[in-house]
Protein backbone atom coordinates (compact mmCIF):
# COMPACT_ATOMS: atom_id res chain seq x y z
CA UNK A 1 0.00 0.00 0.00
CA UNK A 2 1.10 3.55 -0.85
CA UNK A 3 1.42 6.04 1.54
CA UNK A 4 1.10 10.06 1.15
CA UNK A 5 4.72 11.64 2.17
CA UNK A 6 4.09 14.32 4.24
CA UNK A 7 5.25 17.89 2.94
CA UNK A 8 7.00 20.40 4.94
CA UNK A 9 4.32 22.72 4.86
CA UNK A 10 5.23 27.00 3.40
CA UNK A 11 6.32 28.14 6.95
CA UNK A 12 9.32 25.77 6.31
CA UNK A 13 11.31 23.33 9.18
CA UNK A 14 9.76 25.55 12.22
CA UNK A 15 6.41 25.44 11.32
CA UNK A 16 6.88 21.37 10.21
CA UNK A 17 8.42 20.69 14.36
CA UNK A 18 5.62 19.48 16.28
CA UNK A 19 3.04 18.92 13.23
CA UNK A 20 0.96 15.97 12.94
CA UNK A 21 3.03 15.73 9.66
CA UNK A 22 6.22 15.79 11.93
CA UNK A 23 5.17 12.98 14.17
CA UNK A 24 3.81 10.75 11.22
CA UNK A 25 7.27 11.23 9.76
CA UNK A 26 9.70 10.60 12.48
CA UNK A 27 7.50 7.15 13.41
CA UNK A 28 7.12 6.04 9.77
CA UNK A 29 10.65 6.33 9.29
CA UNK A 30 11.15 4.41 12.18
CA UNK A 31 8.80 1.65 11.42
CA UNK A 32 9.77 1.13 7.99
CA UNK A 33 14.02 1.24 8.98
CA UNK A 34 13.11 -1.57 11.54
CA UNK A 35 15.16 -4.80 10.65
CA UNK A 36 13.39 -7.98 11.68
CA UNK A 37 16.48 -9.86 12.63
CA UNK A 38 16.35 -12.52 15.72
CA UNK A 39 18.89 -12.71 18.08
CA UNK A 40 19.17 -16.56 17.75
CA UNK A 41 19.14 -16.98 14.45
CA UNK A 42 22.40 -14.65 14.62
CA UNK A 43 25.42 -16.64 12.46
CA UNK A 44 28.17 -16.51 15.40
CA UNK A 45 31.48 -17.23 14.11
CA UNK A 46 34.04 -19.68 15.51
CA UNK A 47 36.63 -17.46 17.02
CA UNK A 48 39.96 -18.45 17.04
CA UNK A 49 42.12 -18.38 20.44
CA UNK A 50 43.72 -14.75 19.91
CA UNK A 51 40.78 -12.97 18.69
CA UNK A 52 38.67 -14.64 21.42
CA UNK A 53 41.50 -13.17 24.01
CA UNK A 54 40.78 -10.11 22.46
CA UNK A 55 37.26 -9.87 22.52
CA UNK A 56 37.05 -11.76 25.82
CA UNK A 57 39.86 -8.71 27.59
CA UNK A 58 38.00 -5.86 26.26
CA UNK A 59 36.35 -4.00 29.72
CA UNK A 60 33.28 -3.31 28.44
CA UNK A 61 30.86 -6.02 28.78
CA UNK A 62 29.65 -6.12 32.56
CA UNK A 63 28.42 -2.39 31.61
CA UNK A 64 27.08 -2.76 28.18
CA UNK A 65 25.02 -5.95 29.81
CA UNK A 66 23.85 -3.75 32.55
CA UNK A 67 23.13 -0.49 29.95
CA UNK A 68 21.29 -2.32 27.52
CA UNK A 69 18.92 -4.19 30.12
CA UNK A 70 18.33 -0.88 31.57
CA UNK A 71 17.53 1.26 28.38
CA UNK A 72 15.46 -1.87 26.95
CA UNK A 73 12.97 -1.58 30.25
CA UNK A 74 12.80 1.89 30.61
CA UNK A 75 12.27 2.79 26.95
CA UNK A 76 9.29 -0.34 27.26
CA UNK A 77 8.24 1.77 30.13
CA UNK A 78 8.00 4.54 27.72
CA UNK A 79 6.10 3.19 24.95
CA UNK A 80 3.63 1.71 27.49
CA UNK A 81 2.99 5.40 29.32
CA UNK A 82 2.35 6.75 25.94
CA UNK A 83 -0.87 7.93 25.39
CA UNK A 84 -0.44 8.92 21.52
CA UNK A 85 -1.05 5.39 19.61
CA UNK A 86 1.75 6.35 16.85
CA UNK A 87 4.00 7.35 19.05
CA UNK A 88 3.74 4.25 21.11
CA UNK A 89 4.07 1.87 18.79
CA UNK A 90 7.37 3.35 17.65
CA UNK A 91 8.91 3.33 21.13
CA UNK A 92 7.68 0.06 21.98
CA UNK A 93 9.69 -0.78 18.87
CA UNK A 94 12.52 0.80 20.09
CA UNK A 95 12.05 -0.46 23.18
CA UNK A 96 11.87 -4.13 21.27
CA UNK A 97 15.03 -3.12 19.55
CA UNK A 98 16.60 -2.64 22.78
CA UNK A 99 15.90 -5.76 24.33
CA UNK A 100 17.27 -7.37 21.55
CA UNK A 101 20.62 -5.90 22.36
CA UNK A 102 20.61 -7.16 25.45
CA UNK A 103 19.40 -10.67 24.49
CA UNK A 104 22.33 -10.88 21.76
CA UNK A 105 25.14 -9.21 24.24
CA UNK A 106 23.85 -12.35 26.61
CA UNK A 107 24.05 -14.84 23.33
CA UNK A 108 27.73 -13.20 22.95
CA UNK A 109 29.35 -13.79 26.36
CA UNK A 110 27.62 -16.93 26.87
CA UNK A 111 29.27 -18.05 23.10
CA UNK A 112 32.36 -16.86 23.86
CA UNK A 113 32.78 -17.87 27.69
CA UNK A 114 33.00 -14.17 28.89
CA UNK A 115 31.72 -14.14 32.40
CA UNK A 116 29.11 -11.47 33.33
CA UNK A 117 27.12 -11.31 36.11
CA UNK A 118 23.10 -11.65 35.45
CA UNK A 119 21.57 -8.51 36.13
CA UNK A 120 17.74 -7.57 36.82
CA UNK A 121 17.06 -4.16 35.99
CA UNK A 122 14.17 -1.82 37.77
CA UNK A 123 11.44 -0.22 35.62
CA UNK A 124 11.74 3.74 36.13
CA UNK A 125 9.20 5.68 38.10
CA UNK A 126 9.34 8.64 35.42
CA UNK A 127 9.52 6.96 32.40
CA UNK A 128 9.80 10.34 30.01
CA UNK A 129 12.35 11.72 32.24
CA UNK A 130 14.40 8.44 32.09
CA UNK A 131 13.46 7.72 28.27
CA UNK A 132 15.02 11.40 27.85
CA UNK A 133 18.24 11.10 29.72
CA UNK A 134 18.27 7.43 27.99
CA UNK A 135 18.40 9.15 24.83
CA UNK A 136 21.26 12.10 25.43
CA UNK A 137 23.43 9.33 26.88
CA UNK A 138 23.02 7.83 23.64
CA UNK A 139 23.86 10.82 21.51
CA UNK A 140 26.88 11.09 23.55
CA UNK A 141 27.64 7.37 23.21
CA UNK A 142 26.54 6.69 19.98
CA UNK A 143 28.99 9.33 18.48
CA UNK A 144 32.20 7.71 20.00
CA UNK A 145 31.02 3.87 19.48
CA UNK A 146 30.48 4.75 15.69
CA UNK A 147 34.17 5.87 15.31
CA UNK A 148 35.32 3.08 17.66
CA UNK A 149 33.60 0.24 15.34
CA UNK A 150 35.00 1.64 12.19
CA UNK A 151 38.39 1.71 13.89
CA UNK A 152 37.80 -1.68 15.29
CA UNK A 153 36.64 -2.93 11.76
CA UNK A 154 39.64 -1.22 9.79
CA UNK A 155 42.23 -2.00 12.55
CA UNK A 156 40.88 -6.16 12.19
CA UNK A 157 40.70 -6.13 15.56
CA UNK A 158 37.06 -8.10 15.09
CA UNK A 159 36.94 -10.85 12.53
CA UNK A 160 34.66 -9.39 9.82
CA UNK A 161 32.33 -11.68 10.74
CA UNK A 162 31.80 -10.62 13.72
CA UNK A 163 31.52 -6.67 12.36
CA UNK A 164 28.75 -7.87 10.04
CA UNK A 165 26.71 -9.42 13.50
CA UNK A 166 27.08 -6.09 14.82
CA UNK A 167 26.64 -3.90 12.13
CA UNK A 168 22.94 -3.77 12.63
CA UNK A 169 23.17 -2.82 15.80
CA UNK A 170 25.24 0.24 15.19
CA UNK A 171 23.00 1.22 13.19
CA UNK A 172 20.13 0.90 15.01
CA UNK A 173 21.72 3.44 17.77
CA UNK A 174 21.97 5.96 14.83
CA UNK A 175 17.93 5.51 14.17
CA UNK A 176 17.65 5.98 18.50
CA UNK A 177 19.29 9.13 18.21
CA UNK A 178 17.26 10.47 15.15
CA UNK A 179 14.08 9.40 16.91
CA UNK A 180 15.41 11.48 20.30
CA UNK A 181 16.35 14.50 19.10
CA UNK A 182 12.85 14.68 17.14
CA UNK A 183 10.36 13.18 19.89
CA UNK A 184 11.94 15.99 21.49
CA UNK A 185 11.79 18.81 19.69
CA UNK A 186 8.22 17.84 18.75
CA UNK A 187 7.31 17.57 21.80
CA UNK A 188 8.37 21.04 22.64
CA UNK A 189 6.97 22.47 19.99
CA UNK A 190 3.69 21.04 21.04
CA UNK A 191 3.75 22.92 24.36
CA UNK A 192 1.83 26.22 24.67
CA UNK A 193 4.46 29.22 24.92
CA UNK A 194 4.03 29.36 28.49
CA UNK A 195 5.22 25.69 29.11
CA UNK A 196 8.48 25.83 26.95
CA UNK A 197 11.03 27.46 29.40
CA UNK A 198 10.33 24.46 32.20
CA UNK A 199 10.82 22.17 29.22
CA UNK A 200 14.14 24.06 27.70
CA UNK A 201 15.53 23.95 31.76
CA UNK A 202 14.21 19.62 31.40
CA UNK A 203 16.27 18.73 28.37
CA UNK A 204 18.90 20.89 29.64
CA UNK A 205 19.08 19.32 32.93
CA UNK A 206 18.95 16.24 31.04
CA UNK A 207 22.12 16.72 28.80
CA UNK A 208 24.05 18.49 31.69
CA UNK A 209 23.46 14.98 33.32
CA UNK A 210 24.44 12.36 30.91
CA UNK A 211 27.32 15.07 29.85
CA UNK A 212 28.56 14.92 33.72
CA UNK A 213 28.08 11.57 34.08
CA UNK A 214 30.47 10.73 30.71
CA UNK A 215 33.02 13.43 32.19
CA UNK A 216 33.49 11.78 35.44
CA UNK A 217 33.76 8.38 33.59
CA UNK A 218 36.57 9.88 31.35
CA UNK A 219 38.30 11.50 34.53
CA UNK A 220 38.25 7.99 36.44
CA UNK A 221 39.93 6.01 33.53
CA UNK A 222 42.30 8.97 33.75
CA UNK A 223 43.30 8.30 37.05
CA UNK A 224 42.70 4.49 36.39
CA UNK A 225 43.58 3.01 33.01
CA UNK A 226 41.90 0.07 34.24
CA UNK A 227 38.73 0.82 35.03
CA UNK A 228 36.08 -1.10 34.02
CA UNK A 229 33.27 1.98 33.60
CA UNK A 230 32.76 2.92 30.38
CA UNK A 231 32.52 1.50 26.67
CA UNK A 232 33.86 4.37 24.90
CA UNK A 233 36.45 5.61 27.16
CA UNK A 234 38.18 2.28 28.16
CA UNK A 235 37.36 0.69 24.06
CA UNK A 236 39.74 2.84 22.23
CA UNK A 237 42.91 1.31 23.96
CA UNK A 238 42.41 -1.81 22.76
CA UNK A 239 42.25 -0.81 18.99
CA UNK A 240 45.61 0.41 19.24
CA UNK A 241 47.67 4.06 18.70
CA UNK A 242 45.96 6.51 16.41
CA UNK A 243 45.78 10.28 16.86
CA UNK A 244 42.93 12.13 19.02
CA UNK A 245 42.54 14.68 15.87
CA UNK A 246 41.97 11.39 13.81
CA UNK A 247 39.34 9.70 16.12
CA UNK A 248 37.49 13.04 16.13
CA UNK A 249 37.69 13.24 12.22
CA UNK A 250 36.62 9.39 11.74
CA UNK A 251 33.61 9.90 14.22
CA UNK A 252 32.55 12.76 12.89
CA UNK A 253 32.20 11.19 9.11
CA UNK A 254 30.94 8.22 10.83
CA UNK A 255 28.04 9.95 12.26
CA UNK A 256 27.30 11.58 8.86
CA UNK A 257 27.32 8.38 7.16
CA UNK A 258 25.24 6.20 9.20
CA UNK A 259 23.05 9.69 9.57
CA UNK A 260 22.53 10.31 5.99
CA UNK A 261 20.34 7.18 4.46
CA UNK A 262 17.02 8.66 6.39
CA UNK A 263 14.54 11.33 5.35
CA UNK A 264 16.14 14.84 5.17
CA UNK A 265 13.24 16.34 6.84
CA UNK A 266 13.88 15.04 10.17
CA UNK A 267 16.48 16.49 12.59
CA UNK A 268 19.85 15.10 12.93
CA UNK A 269 21.29 15.40 16.69
CA UNK A 270 23.78 18.45 16.23
CA UNK A 271 24.93 19.02 20.74
CA UNK A 272 27.77 16.14 20.03
CA UNK A 273 28.98 16.69 16.27
CA UNK A 274 29.46 20.90 16.81
CA UNK A 275 31.06 20.29 20.10
CA UNK A 276 33.91 17.91 18.27
CA UNK A 277 34.15 20.11 15.51
CA UNK A 278 35.27 23.09 17.58
CA UNK A 279 37.67 20.58 19.67
CA UNK A 280 39.15 19.90 15.96
CA UNK A 281 40.08 23.53 16.22
CA UNK A 282 42.44 22.98 19.18
CA UNK A 283 43.68 19.11 18.41
CA UNK A 284 46.70 19.15 16.89
CA UNK A 285 46.89 18.02 13.47
FE1 LIG B 1 21.03 -0.39 22.49
FE1 LIG C 1 19.46 2.66 21.52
Amino acid sequence: MKTSIPQVPEGGLDSFIGSTEHKELLCRFFVETHNPYAPDSLPWPALGSDARRRLTALPIWEEAVKTEAETALAVTSMGEAEKDPVLSHAIKLQGYEESRHAQILKLLTQKYGIPVPSFNPTAPRDPNWAFMRIGYGECFDSFFAFGLFALARESGFFPPELVTLFEPIMQEEGRHIIFHVNWVAYNQAKLPYAGRPGYVFRRGLAMWLQAVSRLKTALKVGRNAGTQDNFTMNAHKSFGDFSPRAFVELCLSENERRLAPYDKRLLRPAFVPAVARSALKFLPA
